[in-house]
C-alpha cells in the first residue's frame, strides 16, 4: 500500500519506518527540514528502542511538499504536534487558569491536504493520530473537509522511547470515524493486519477523541489513588506493597471490567460507609489530599446533577422513580444511591414518588434509580418521559428515553 506522512516528529517517524518495514511503500513530508537529514543520514536526536536497525536500512522517500504526499499516497497520517504551554505539563504548581491544546499544526495541515486533494481530484483518507480533546473534530477540522478527504481518527497509545514496540504490539488499535458504520475502512484494516492483529475497536470520532485522553487520566487515577494507600501507609503504619500484592488478586472485582459502566452511585452497606470513615480518618493523619472526601463529593455532585436533570425537563408530568435498592435483584436500600436522588430531588422541592414497582399506565416522568431486569420489559405511556442512567431501555412509541451518556 502507498502511504504518506504528514509530520515524521518523535511518533511519525518510527511510525512510518514500522510501516515500511511491514512492506509498505512510505513517502513523508515535515515542515522541519532537518528531518530530511535524520533520513538521509540514519540519525535521530531521540531514543527510541529498536528503531537504528530500520534507520539504517529504510526506503521512505522523502516529499518535499504535502502536494507530493497526496500524489503519491492512499492514506495518509497525520502525527503533528498539539502542544500545550508548558506550564500544563505536570512539572510545576497546576496555573490558576486552563487551556485546550494547540491545534493550529493540525488544522493547517489537515487543511492543505483537504485542498491538494480537491485541487487533484484525488480521493484520499487521512488518519489523524494526534492527540485531541473530545468535540475537537466536530468544532474544528470538520469544517475544513471536502467530498475528497475521509477523515478517520486513530490516536495511538504509545509512550515515547517505545514507540515501535508500542505501535507493532498494541492492546488495540481505535479507530474514529464519522457515520454509524462499525466496519473498519478496509484499507486500514488491511494495513493493520500486515502489521499484528490486534483488536480494531470502530466508534465515533468524538467518542475516540474521548477514549485517547480517558485511558491517560484512569492511568492518572490508579497511581494517585497507589500514592494516596501508600501516604495512609506511612501514616498508619501500614505495608502498601502488601495492600497492592493482595488488591492484585482481586482480579474478579478490581483488576477486571467490573464496574466500568455508567449508571449510579457506588452504594450498599460498605462502600459509602468505608469512603465516609476513611475521609475521617485521612483528615486525623493529615492526609495531604483528602480524596475519600472527594470521591464521595463526586458520588454527592452526580447524584444533585442527576436530579437537575428531572428539573431540566420542565414539565408538569408526575414523577416517579422507579427502584430503591442500592443494586439490582436485591431489596436493600443501604446506602442506595436512588434513595440519595430521590432525597436530593424533595430538597428540591419535587414530590417525587419512589417506588419498586408500579403500574406503567399513567404519564410521568420515570427516573429509573435500579437497574432491576424487570423494568427493562415495562411498556410506558406514550407522553411519558424515561430517564434510564444505566442505558438498558429500548425506545418506545411516543416515549422520550433519555439514556444518559448514550446517543
Ligand atoms: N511522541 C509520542 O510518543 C506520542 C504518543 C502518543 C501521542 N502523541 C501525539 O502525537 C502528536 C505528535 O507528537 P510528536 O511527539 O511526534 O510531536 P513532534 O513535535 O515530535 O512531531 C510533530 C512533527 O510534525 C511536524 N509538522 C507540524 N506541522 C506540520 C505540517 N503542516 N506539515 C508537515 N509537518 C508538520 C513538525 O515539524 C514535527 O516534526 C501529538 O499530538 C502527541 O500528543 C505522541
Amino acid at each position: 500500500m502507498n502511504v504518506g506522512f504528514v509530520g515524521l516528529g518523535k511518533l511519525g517517524l518510527p511510525v512510518a519506518l514500522a510501516i515500511e518495514a511491514a512492506g509498505h511503500t512510505v513517502c513523508g513530508y515535515d515542515k522541519n527540514e532537518l528531518v530530511r537529514d535524520y533520513l538521509r543520514y540514519g540519525q535521530i536526536p531521540f531514543k527510541e528502542e529498536g528503531l537504528q536497525p530500520l534507520l539504517d536500512t529504510h526506503k521512505v522517500k522523502w516529499a518535499p511538499t504535502i502536494r507530493e504526499v497526496v500524489r503519491s499516497s492512499e492514506i495518509i497520517f497525520v502525527p503533528v504536534q498539539t502542544p500545550h504551554d508548558p506550564q500544563f505539563e505536570g512539572a510545576t504548581r497546576i496555573p490558576a487558569e486552563r487551556a485546550d491544546f494547540d491545534y493550529s499544526y493540525l488544522t493547517q495541515a489537515v487543511g492543505e491536504i483537504g485542498a491538494e486533494a480537491k485541487a487533484m481530484g484525488k480521493s484520499v483518507m487521512v488518519v489523524v493520530i494526534s492527540t485531541c480533546l473530545p468535540g475537537t473534530y466536530r468544532a474544528k477540522i470538520r469544517p475544513l473537509l471536502n467530498e475528497f478527504v475521509q477523515y478517520v481518527y486513530n490516536p495511538f497509545f504509545i509512550a515515547m522511547g517505545t514507540v515501535l514496540a508500542d505501535f507493532t504490539n498494541p492492546e488495540f488499535v481505535l479507530i474514529g470515524q464519522e457515520g454509524s458504520s462499525k466496519g473498519v475502512p478496509w484499507k486500514l484494516r488491511d494495513l493493520y493486519h500486515s502489521i499484528h492483529d490486534k483488536p480494531l475497536f470502530v466508534t465515533d470520532i468524538t467518542t475516540a477523541e474521548g477514549i485517547k485522553v480517558f485511558y491517560n487520566t484512569f492511568i492518572t487515577m490508579k497511581t494517585v489513588l497507589a500514592n494516596t494507600y501508600g501516604e495512609m501507609s506511612e501514616k498508619l503504619g501500614m505495608n502498601v506493597d502488601d495492600i497492592f500484592a493482595a488488591l492484585s488478586l482481586a482480579t474478579d472485582r478490581i483488576i477486571s471490567p467490573k464496574y466500568l459502566k455508567a449508571g449510579m452511585g457506588d452504594g450498599g452497606g460498605c462502600h459509602p460507609r468505608d469512603n465516609i470513615a476513611l475521609s475521617y480518618i485521612a483528615e486525623r493523619v493529615g492526609l495531604s489530599h483528602n480524596i475519600f472526601e472527594d470521591l464521595m463529593a463526586a458520588r454527592e455532585d452526580h447524584a444533585e446533577w442527576l436530579a437537575d436533570l428531572v428539573l431540566q425537563q420542565q414539565s408538569s408530568l408526575p414523577v416517579i422513580m422507579l427502584g430503591r435498592a442500592f443494586k439490582p435483584e436485591t431489596n436493600i436500600e443501604t446506602g442506595s444511591p436512588a434513595v440519595l436522588v430521590a432525597n436530593i430531588l424533595r430538597e428540591k422541592g419535587v414530590d417525587v414518588h419512589h417506588v419498586e414497582d408500579a403500574n406503567t399506565e399513567q404519564r410521568a416522568i420515570w427516573f429509573i434509580g435500579t437497574q432491576h431486569s424487570r423494568y427493562q420489559s415495562m411498556r410506558f405511556k406514550e407522553g411519558s418521559i424515561v430517564i434510564d442512567p444505566f442505558g438498558y431501555i429500548s425506545d418506545q412509541t411516543g416515549v422520550r428515553v433519555i439514556r444518559i451518556g448514550r446517543p
